[in-house]
């Protein structure tokens, strides 16, 4: 069984459509590259499969749990954050709360969420992320006090803590100098390793191509071209992903 099935998600931003009829599956373990131009609707389409938009038709299922029908009533405030939890999600800017340290950032909602874990637990668990992250001696910094690529790896360990099925990023390095980068890409390279699922949308064409195990190429708001990540990146069966591609590579 997919850990994650999307079938026909379309929606619309005052009367224009921004998503057209999104449908992909993906397994347990793989990480999947977006890429496409701006406005293809990358954004768009995270944003619904973390339920912080909703598409106006279309499913979401999640290990053959539906999550999503856009067909039925939503849910309340609580099956919905409870919903929300199958996804983790990093966005290009970090979003730390500044009044707290990177610790603090990594167990709030953890315990606040009152997951059965007690708060010695959740304290470890965010050590042993943070650990992971590379961050150890940093634990007790306040975001300010950390660089770009410290914030983010935060971040990331913070997604973690919750133990989403699927870990999202919308372009997770953008805001970094080209140095920060590759730090914070090696995390996530790593959790490819580790097999975690994750869906990133990068503009990161040689991450996207090593990391992935397969690309999705998003135009227009559809999926234009879905396969291995070698092949869409150094071969594209379309013109358009082709154009894409060699628009990136002459800057
Ligand atoms: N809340 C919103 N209200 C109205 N229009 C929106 C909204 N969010 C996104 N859009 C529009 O939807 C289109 C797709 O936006 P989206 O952010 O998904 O693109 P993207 O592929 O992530 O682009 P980029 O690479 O620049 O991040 C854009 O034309 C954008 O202006
Ligand atoms: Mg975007």
């Amino acid at each position: 069984m997919p850990i994650l099935e999307v079938n026909n998600l379309k929606k619309k931003f005052e009367n224009t459509e921004i998503l057209k009829g999104i449908s992909f599956s993906m397994e347990e373990g793989q990480t999947i590259s977006v890429i496409g131009s701006s406005g293809s609707g990358k954004t768009t389409m995270l944003r619904c499969l973390n339920l912080l938009e909703f598409a106006d038709e279309g499913t979401i299922t999640v290990n053959g749990e539906k999550l999503f029908d856009a067909s039925e009533k939503l849910g309340n405030p609580d099956e919905l954050r409870e919903k929300r939890l199958h996804f983790g999600m990093v966005f290009q800017q970090f979003n730390l709360f500044p009044q707290y340290t990177a610790l603090e950032n990594v167990t709030l909602a953890p315990s606040l969420r009152g997951d059965g874990r007690s708060s010695e637990e959740i304290l470890n668990m965010g050590k042993e992320l943070l650990d992971q992250m590379g961050l150890s001696d940093r634990m007790n910094n306040y975001p300010h006090q950390l660089s770009g690529g410290q914030q983010q790896r935060v971040a990331i360990a913070r997604a973690l803590a919750l133990k989403p099925d699927i870990l999202c990023f919308d372009e997770p390095t953008s805001a970094l100098d080209p140095e920060l980068t590759g730090e914070v890409l090696r995390v996530i390279r790593e959790l490819a390793n580790k097999h975690m699922t994750m869906i990133i949308v990068t503009h990161e064409m040689a991450f996207a191509r090593d990391v992935a195990d397969e690309v999705i190429f998003m135009d227009s708001g559809i999926i234009l071209e879905k396969g291995p990540a070698a092949d869409v990146i150094n071969n594209p069966a379309k013109e358009r992903t082709r154009q894409f591609l060699s628009s990136l590579s002459s800057h």
